[in-house]
């Protein structure tokens, strides 16, 4: 059995093609068929290039030394994005990255943090759920493109108490 040694740090300026692979793969697995089709078209290589590039003092990721494992953004009291490789599913990666997000947040004075997902993303819904999160009703998110327009997508807001306060 080989023992891998997950590291969790924020991202360098050579991470950055590397975190848009992963982001945008692990994005695809997680919204494809749960989002209106124009955000998928939106969210092509060339999106998630500048994004990670424009995002880079946002992002911590996940390595085992030589890749990029999982990517976090998280801005203000937000955590905007949470992917993991489809290879590194399942082995705690997406848990350690969701723990380093409340950390950050709370650091940053922020009594609770908050994320969108999409109704049909049930796997993601349910790693939140198990972590302690609390979904709080039905919202609708305005997902940016590369272009000046957004494009509407009903969301589940979840939040999280970072107090340790049990939620309201
Ligand atoms: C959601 C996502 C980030 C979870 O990442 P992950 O690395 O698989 O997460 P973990 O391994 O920590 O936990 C996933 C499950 O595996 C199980 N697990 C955790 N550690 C484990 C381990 N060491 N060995 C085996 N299973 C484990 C847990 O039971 C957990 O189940 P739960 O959902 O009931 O809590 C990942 O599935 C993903 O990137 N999906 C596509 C993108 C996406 O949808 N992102 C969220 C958008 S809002």
């Amino acid at each position: 059995m080989t023992l891998v040694v997950v590291t969790i740090r924020p991202a360098q300026p050579d991470d950055a093609p590397e975190v848009a692979a992963v982001w945008q793969a692990a994005w695809h697995d997680g919204h494809r068929g749960h989002v209106p089709d124009a955000l998928v078209e939106a969210r092509d290589g060339a999106y998630f290039a500048q994004r990670s590039r424009d995002l880079l003092d946002h992002v911590t990721v996940a390595v085992d030394g030589e890749r990029v494992l999982g990517v976090l953004i998280t801005s203000g009291d937000e955590l905007q994005q949470l992917m993991v490789s489809d290879a590194a599913r399942g082995r705690g990666v997406g848990g350690l990255l969701l723990a380093e997000a409340e950390r950050l947040v709370g650091a940053d004075g922020f009594s609770r943090i908050w994320l969108a997902v999409v109704p049909g993303n049930t796997t993601a819904r349910r790693f939140y759920e198990s972590h302690g999160w609390v979904d709080r009703g039905e919202e609708v998110y305005d997902a940016v493109t590369l272009q000046t327009t957004t494009v509407a997508v009903p969301v589940r807001r979840y939040v999280k108490d970072l107090t340790g306060r049990p939620p309201r």
